[in-house]
């Protein structure tokens, strides 16, 4: 069958509701396009517990600050709704700015402590775009479900936290990071990185793994890990480090001596690609 392409909430509320009035699972994959395997395997994941999967493709201008990448978003709409029908989704939902944000618009959704620290420093608007846009495509998709990359990981616990916060009655699925046979996360920015850059940026996924070594061998002083990580990264002088930290993977405080689960979360840029990974450590 072929699928369907919807661009305005009104249509998408229709969808969504003669799925569910046919008794029907809906799971939702949110993205900004411009789709990689990382996406794909989102995709995989979310098919096995919906009966229909929609896939939001949209670039939210609410998430990116001043002078962030927005206009420059890559995008490439026939190659994304080729790949969401390869992965046999019933339904794109697409809609431009206008509809998403009409004349008027002004109620937003922050959730304030998980967003503060990590990315949230530089970037101190990003998550309320996230988490209203992520509101409002579950309001217009009516999900039963809804898959998130691990890769976001400070976005994933925004999300956790805003659905529980607004008695959102929508699962939230996490999905494992998908990476590159040299080690680099999947990303839409990676098509941001030159030949050079990318060789230096592999060396964000070298000093994880090493971290992940120094852990299991016993090492629990942030600091410690931290040092190593930085030590590795910082080797290709074209690396801009914004921030590596251990934090408690659930309240995402700083974690100086790790005896609970924690994260830790790394941004680098390299020229004007801005990358951003992360490990779970467990004790
Ligand atoms: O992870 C992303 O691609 C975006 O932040 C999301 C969740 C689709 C919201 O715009």
């Amino acid at each position: 069958m072929a699928i369907e392409i919807i661009s305005t909430v009104r249509q998408m509320h229709r969808y969504a509701d003669a799925v569910r009035a046919a008794g029907k699972r809906i799971a939702l994959v949110p993205t900004m396009g411009f789709l990689h395997r990382g996406h794909v395997s989102l995709m995989d994941l979310a098919r096995e517990h919906a009966d229909v999967l929609i896939v939001s493709v949209f670039v939210n201008p609410m998430q990116f600050g001043p002078g962030e990448d927005y206009a420059s978003y890559p995008r490439d709409w026939n190659r994304d709704a080729q790949m969401i029908s390869d992965a046999s989704a019933e339904c794109i939902f697409a809609p431009e700015p206008g509809e998403m944000y009409p004349e008027g618009f002004q109620t937003t959704v922050s959730v304030d402590g998980l967003s503060r620290n990590l990315c949230g420093q530089a970037r101190p608007t990003h998550f309320s775009g996230v988490a209203t846009v992520v509101a409002k495509l579950f309001a217009c998709t009516k999900p039963h479900c809804a898959v998130f990359g691990q890769k976001d990981f400070q976005q994933l616990a925004v999300i956790r936290r805003m659905v529980a916060d607004l008695n959102v009655d929508v699962d939230i699925i996490a999905a494992p990071i998908v990476r590159e046979p040299d080690g680099i996360a999947m990303s839409s920015r990676n098509t941001y990185l030159s030949a050079e850059e990318r060789t230096a940026a592999c060396g964000i996924s070298r000093a994880l793994g090493e971290v992940r070594k120094l852990f299991d061998a016993g090492e629990r002083t942030a600091d410690t890990l931290v040092c190593v990580a930085r030590d590795i990264v910082s080797a290709d002088r074209q690396a801009r480090i914004e921030y590596i930290k251990i934090c408690d993977a659930e309240t995402l405080q700083d974690c100086p001596e790790i005896t609970r689960p924690v994260v830790m979360a790394v941004a680098v840029h390299y020229g004007k690609a801005r990358l951003i990974d992360n490990i779970i450590l467990a004790p």
